[in-house]
């Protein structure tokens, strides 16, 4: 089912937060097929999304640029300088360059989607993004015939960012997708969280949500697309390959070595947290299965 979404919510039509937290507002967002746009249709029909509150979002992330504690990004991210910003789109493109993002944004048209949100590390969310298309943005450079692959790149500056004086990775992150992946309508860049500009914690000003992977694949911060024909090493595959693969498709029958993936904690539930069971590519399997028809998802993990 790969068909374009065809709702186009701006940033003054999204739903206030508060509307978000009245359940019964929420289903008849979902009735009149505008406020859950961009969910699939069986997540549809399993049960309305309730979103966290934009203080789990934002103050609960992953960004090792800010060190590795769950509340560093919210305290170190407002050092970092999100203005000017620019892209460098390259590699196999008609046309490569550096593209500034209030250009991409000229272009580009911001929509609302409400996705789950599946760490790795077996905790989850729900998050109203707004966002474009990676499909769009790709557009705009122009993918080659033989672009097979898209590598993603996060900003390097340890001045700004003090995580990034250590060694915890290899500067800088780095993830990638296939190309159906990126071109895939659910892919967004993600510019907004309840219709605000993205904080800085969560990827500011641009960042990928490929929301039937693991968070890890969600790259914050890009500064370089680069289309490609090789597959890309991503960072976490680059740490400890027997752990992270290229894919990192939400799996719960394919466990992490070190832990299960058959369930998740959903975050906001306070100490004692609900755990839930983890959904097959985080519950957007009709909409996505077809790309990985034929693969062993415990080799291609
Ligand atoms: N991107 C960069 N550049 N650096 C990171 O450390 N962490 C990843 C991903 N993107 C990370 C990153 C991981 S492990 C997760 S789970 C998500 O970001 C967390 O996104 P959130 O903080 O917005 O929930």
């Amino acid at each position: 089912m790969a068909h374009r979404w065809t709702n186009t919510l701006t940033h003054k039509d999204v739903t206030p937060q508060a509307h978000f937290m009245n359940r019964r507002q929420l289903m008849a967002g979902a009735a009149s097929g505008v406020a859950l746009a961009g969910i699939g249709a069986g997540a549809q029909a399993e049960e309305a999304l309730e979103p966290n509150p934009w203080e789990d979002i934002t103050q609960y992330n992953n960004f090792y640029e800010f060190g590795t504690g769950k509340s560093d990004p919210a305290t170190y991210a407002g050092a970092l300088t999100t203005d000017p910003w620019t892209v460098a789109i390259d590699g196999l493109v008609e046309k490569p360059g550096d593209y500034s993002f209030k250009d991409i944004m000229a272009e580009m048209t911001v929509e609302e989607r409400i996705y789950r949100f599946r760490c790795v590390e077996a905790w989850s969310m729900v998050i109203p993004w707004n966002g474009f298309e990676l499909a769009d943005l790709l557009a705009l450079a122009g993918v080659m015939p033989e672009g097979k692959y898209v590598r993603f790149e996060t900003l390097y500056r340890p001045e700004e960012m003090v995580g990034q004086k250590y060694r915890t990775i290899d500067w800088p992150y780095v993830e990638g997708l296939r190309m159906d992946e990126a071109l895939h309508p659910l892919t967004i860049m993600a510019t907004g969280i309840y219709g605000k500009t993205i904080p800085n914690q969560n990827g500011a000003p641009l960042r990928l949500v490929v929301p039937w992977k693991y968070g890890f694949k969600s790259i914050k911060s890009i500064v370089r697309i680069t289309v490609t024909e090789d597959q890309p090493v991503n960072t976490w595959q680059a740490l400890q390959a027997s752990e992270y693969g290229f894919y990192a498709n939400v799996n719960p029958t394919v466990d992490h070595p070190r832990w299960s993936q058959a369930t998740e904690r959903k975050v906001g539930g306070g100490l004692f947290s609900k755990r839930v069971p983890t959904l097959m590519f985080n519950g957007y399997e009709e909409e996505v299965a077809s790309l990985y028809e034929g693969m062993d998802l415990t080799v291609n993990y």
